[in-house]
C-alpha cells in the first residue's frame, strides 16, 4: 500500500515539473503577454529607423552580442507581436523610452548588454544614475549626431544643455581649450577629463585615481621628479589652479601676488612677501628690485614654481 503511494506521488512529481518546465520555456519567449517577431516584421512601418539601424554598430552581423544577433529592434523595445497584431501605433503595447518608462527600466534595457563593457562598469556609482538621468538622455539610437557612440548632440553642447554653471566657467579669460583648437591638435572635450558612464571614484568622475593622476596624463613635466619639491604641488594642483576656467591667467585661483601670500606671510621669511606695504622690506635699491614686483610679481624671480632641481627657492 505504502509503495503504491509512493510511486503514485512520484509520477506527479514528475508530471508537474514537465509541466512546469514548459510554462517556463513559454515565459522566456513571452514578456507582457506580448512574443517576439524579429526586425524584418517592424520594417514595413518604420522603414527609417530600420534602414539606419542596420548600417549602426548595433546593427552589424560581425559584432557579437549586437542586437542584430540577438532581438534585433526587440532587443531595446521588447516583443512587439501585440504592437504589430494591432497595426502599430503610439502607445500601443511596445516598449518606448520616454517618461511612460521610469529611468531603471529604460537604462536596464541598455544595460542587458553594456553592463560590463568598458565605460559603462561603474554606471551605479555614477552622480548621473543617482539623479535618475538615463542612457537615453545623452544617447539617441535613431537620430545621432554624426559621429561615434549615438551622441544626442555633440560635446560640451551636449553637456551645456543641464549644466549652465560650467558653461561660465569656459567662457572666462584663461580656461582649457575645449571650444578651440590648439597648435596642431584637437579641441579636448568634457569626457577628455570625465566619464559620464561613471567612475570608481564617486567625486566628479574624473578618468584617474586622483586629481592630480588627471592633470599628469596630458602635464607629465610637472610630476618631475624635483630634488626642491614646492610641497602644494604634488598634494593637489587644484590649492593653485581652476580647472575649468577663471579669470586670472594661466587659470590661477587667484592672482599673484595674492596667490602666494595666501600661504606665505612675511613672518619667518628672509624676505617680506608684502612689499607693497614697506618701502624699505626688501634687500637692494627700491628701483632695482621693487619694480620686480610688478607685471609677474613673484614669479620674476621665483620661475619655477613647480618645483626644481636647482634652487631650493624656486628662482632656477
Ligand atoms: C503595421 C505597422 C507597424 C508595425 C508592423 C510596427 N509598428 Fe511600431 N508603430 C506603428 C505606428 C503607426 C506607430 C505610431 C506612429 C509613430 O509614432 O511613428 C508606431 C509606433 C512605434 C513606437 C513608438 C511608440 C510610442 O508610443 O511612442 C515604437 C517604439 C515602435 N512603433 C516600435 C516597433 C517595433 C519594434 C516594431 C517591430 C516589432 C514595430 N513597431 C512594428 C506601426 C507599426
Ligand atoms: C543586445 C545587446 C545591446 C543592447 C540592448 C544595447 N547595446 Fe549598445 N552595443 C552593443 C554592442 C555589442 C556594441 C558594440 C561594442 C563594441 O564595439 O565592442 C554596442 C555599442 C554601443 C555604443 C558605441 C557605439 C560606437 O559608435 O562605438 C553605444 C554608445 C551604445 N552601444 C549605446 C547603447 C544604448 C544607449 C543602449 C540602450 C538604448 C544600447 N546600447 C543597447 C550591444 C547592445
Ligand atoms: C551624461 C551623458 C551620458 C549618459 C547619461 C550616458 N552616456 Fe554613454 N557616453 C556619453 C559620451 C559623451 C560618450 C562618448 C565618450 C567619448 O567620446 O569618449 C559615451 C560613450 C558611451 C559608449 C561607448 C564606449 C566608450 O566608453 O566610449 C557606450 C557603450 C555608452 N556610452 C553606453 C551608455 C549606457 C549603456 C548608458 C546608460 C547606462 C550611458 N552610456 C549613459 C555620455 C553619456
Ligand atoms: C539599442 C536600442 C534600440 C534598438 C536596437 C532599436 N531602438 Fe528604437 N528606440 C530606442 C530609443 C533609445 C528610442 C528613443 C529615441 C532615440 O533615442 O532615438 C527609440 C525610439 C524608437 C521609435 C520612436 C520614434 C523615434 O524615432 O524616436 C520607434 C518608432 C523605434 N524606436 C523603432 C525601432 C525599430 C523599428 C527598430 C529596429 C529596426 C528599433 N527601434 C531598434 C532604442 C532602440
Ligand atoms: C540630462 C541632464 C544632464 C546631461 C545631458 C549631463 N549631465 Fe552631468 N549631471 C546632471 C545632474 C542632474 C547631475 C547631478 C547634480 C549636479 O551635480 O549638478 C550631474 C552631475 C555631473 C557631474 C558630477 C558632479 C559632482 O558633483 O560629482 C559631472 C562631472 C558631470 N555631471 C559631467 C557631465 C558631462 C561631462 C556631461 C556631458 C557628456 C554631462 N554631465 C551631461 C545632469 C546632466
Ligand atoms: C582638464 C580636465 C577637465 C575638463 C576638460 C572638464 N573637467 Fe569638469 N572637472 C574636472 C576636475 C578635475 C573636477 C573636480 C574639481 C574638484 O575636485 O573640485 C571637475 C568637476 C566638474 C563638475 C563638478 C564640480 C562643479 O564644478 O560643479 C562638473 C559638473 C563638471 N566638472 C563638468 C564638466 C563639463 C560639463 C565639462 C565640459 C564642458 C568639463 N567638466 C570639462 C576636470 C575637467
Ligand atoms: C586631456 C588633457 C589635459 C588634462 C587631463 C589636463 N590638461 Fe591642462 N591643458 C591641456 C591643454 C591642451 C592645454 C592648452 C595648451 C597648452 O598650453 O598646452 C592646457 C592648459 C593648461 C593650463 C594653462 C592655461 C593657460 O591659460 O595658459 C593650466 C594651468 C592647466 N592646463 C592646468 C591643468 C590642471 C591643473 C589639470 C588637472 C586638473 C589639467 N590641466 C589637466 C590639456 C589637459
Ligand atoms: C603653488 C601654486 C601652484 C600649484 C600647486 C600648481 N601650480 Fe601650476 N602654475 C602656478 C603658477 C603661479 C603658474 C604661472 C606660471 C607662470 O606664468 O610662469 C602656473 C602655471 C601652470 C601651467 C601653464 C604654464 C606652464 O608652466 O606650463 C600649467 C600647465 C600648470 N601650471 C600645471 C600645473 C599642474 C599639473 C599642477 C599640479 C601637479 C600645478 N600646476 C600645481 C602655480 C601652481
Ligand atoms: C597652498 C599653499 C601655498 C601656496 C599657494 C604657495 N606656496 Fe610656496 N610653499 C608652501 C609650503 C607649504 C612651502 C614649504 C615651506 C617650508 O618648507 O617651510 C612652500 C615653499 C616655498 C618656497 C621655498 C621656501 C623654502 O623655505 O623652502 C618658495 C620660494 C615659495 N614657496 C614661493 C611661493 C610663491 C612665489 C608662490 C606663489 C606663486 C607660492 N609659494 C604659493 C605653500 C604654498
Ligand atoms: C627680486 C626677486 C624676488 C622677488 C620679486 C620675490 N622673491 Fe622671494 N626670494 C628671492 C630670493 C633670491 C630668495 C632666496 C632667499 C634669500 O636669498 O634670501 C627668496 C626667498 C623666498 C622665500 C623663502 C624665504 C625663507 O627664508 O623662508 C619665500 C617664501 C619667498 N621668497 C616668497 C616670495 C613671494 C611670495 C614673493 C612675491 C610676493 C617673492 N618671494 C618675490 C627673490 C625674490
Amino acid at each position: 500500500m505504502q509503495r503504491r503511494v509512493l510511486f503514485f506521488l512520484s509520477i506527479l512529481f514528475f508530471t508537474l515539473s514537465f509541466v512546469f518546465s514548459l510554462v517556463l520555456i513559454a515565459q522566456s519567449k513571452v514578456e507582457g503577454g506580448s512574443e517576439f517577431v524579429g526586425s524584418d516584421a517592424c520594417k514595413d512601418c518604420h522603414e527609417a529607423q530600420y534602414n539606419k539601424f542596420i548600417k549602426s554598430v548595433h546593427g552589424k552581423k560581425a559584432i557579437p552580442g549586437s542586437p542584430i544577433n540577438r532581438d534585433g529592434c526587440e532587443s531595446c523595445h521588447g516583443p512587439g507581436a501585440q504592437h504589430v497584431e494591432k497595426g502599430g501605433g503610439r502607445g500601443v503595447a511596445i516598449f518606448v523610452f520616454d517618461k511612460r518608462a521610469s529611468s531603471v527600466a529604460r537604462d536596464s534595457k541598455c544595460l542587458d548588454c553594456h553592463r560590463d563593457m568598458r565605460g559603462v562598469v561603474n554606471w551605479d556609482l555614477s552622480k548621473h544614475k543617482s539623479f535618475l538621468v538615463t542612457c537615453d538622455n545623452c544617447h539617441s539610437i535613431h537620430s545621432p549626431v554624426p559621429g561615434k557612440s549615438y551622441l544626442k548632440a555633440q560635446e560640451p553642447d551636449l553637456c551645456f544643455g543641464c549644466h549652465r554653471n560650467i558653461r561660465a566657467q569656459f567662457n572666462k579669460q584663461s580656461h582649457h581649450p575645449i571650444k578651440e583648437e590648439f597648435v596642431g591638435r584637437q579641441a579636448l572635450k568634457c569626457s577628455s577629463c570625465h566619464n559620464p558612464m561613471g567612475t570608481f571614484d564617486i567625486k566628479a568622475m574624473i578618468k584617474a585615481d586622483s586629481v592630480n593622476d588627471l592633470c599628469f596624463r596630458c602635464h607629465a613635466e610637472k610630476r618631475g621628479p624635483y630634488a626642491f619639491e614646492h610641497p602644494p604641488v604634488p598634494e593637489n594642483c587644484l590649492y593653485c589652479h581652476e580647472v575649468h576656467g577663471s579669470n586670472h591667467s594661466r587659470l590661477l585661483t587667484r592672482k599673484v601676488p595674492l596667490i602666494c601670500q595666501s600661504c606665505h606671510d612675511a613672518v619667518g621669511s628672509s624676505h617680506p612677501t608684502r612689499p607693497y606695504t614697506n618701502l624699505h622690506s626688501f634687500f637692494g635699491t627700491a628701483t632695482q628690485n621693487k619694480n620686480r614686483f610688478f607685471g609677474r610679481s613673484c614669479l620674476n624671480c621665483h620661475g619655477n614654481i613647480h618645483g626644481s632641481s636647482l634652487s631650493e627657492f624656486f628662482v632656477r
